[in-house]
């Protein structure tokens, strides 16, 4: 049968130093590899920020680093800046989701997500979970485990303070991203054909 169901995805982030960037990156390529979806991606700090292609999109996918363990400042800005759509309820009933990168293996990534949860909320989204088992938390497990760090509520990555964006994230986590990318696209078809 023809696939006929259609998505457009936007994800939009903030990135200081380029890790956040890159798993932005590959989350949009995930969701690039479902069929009849098309992807934007937005840099949160743009000063001329597309409104437009968030208005129009169907699922919007938050990312921001984690910095003294809550969203960076940059990104803070923009979830102030949305107030005039929250007015509006401009958002309500387009998916969300979320992911953020820190330099610790845990590093209090979890309130990053939690923050942008309940920006969603906020807005009336709908919040798609990562709907992945954690990786790496038994004997058999390893670092190359998709979702190697056991995240349910978002996306998270892991990036170590000395390498730049070319290598870390590691590329496991960039697996997970695409992954995540995937999903979410594929949520929101199914969330189009049922009006
Ligand atoms: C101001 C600042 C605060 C940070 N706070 C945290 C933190 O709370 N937890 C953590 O694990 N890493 C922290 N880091 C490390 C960053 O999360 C890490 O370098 C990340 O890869 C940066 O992403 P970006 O390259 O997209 O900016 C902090 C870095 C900066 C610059």
């Amino acid at each position: 049968m023809t696939d006929v169901r259609a998505a457009s995805v936007v994800v939009l982030y903030h990135s200081g130093y380029g890790h956040t960037e890159a798993i932005a990156k590959s989350v949009a390529k995930g969701a690039e590899s479902v069929g009849n979806v098309t992807v934007t991606q937005i840099k949160a700090d743009n000063e001329n920020l597309d409104w437009e292609s968030l208005a129009a999109a169907d699922a919007i996918v938050f990312g921001s680093p984690t910095y003294m363990g809550s969203v960076s400042a940059q990104f803070k800005g923009f979830m102030d800046a949305s107030s005039k759509v929250w007015a509006a309820m401009g958002w309500k009933d387009k998916l969300a989701g979320g992911f953020t990168v820190s330099a610790s293996q845990s590093g209090d990534k979890l309130n990053t997500l939690i923050q942008l949860s309940v920006f969603a909320a906020q807005h009336g989204m709908q919040w798609v979970s990562t709907g992945t088992l954690p990786g790496n938390n038994n004997s058999q497990g390893s670092v190359e485990d998709v979702n190697r760090l056991g995240s349910t509520l978002g996306l998270m990555a892991q990036a170590n303070a000395d390498q730049g964006a070319d290598v870390a994230p590691p590329a496991t986590d960039h697996r997970t991203a695409e992954l995540f990318g995937a999903r979410i696209a594929e949520a929101a078809k199914r969330w189009n054909s049922i009006g």
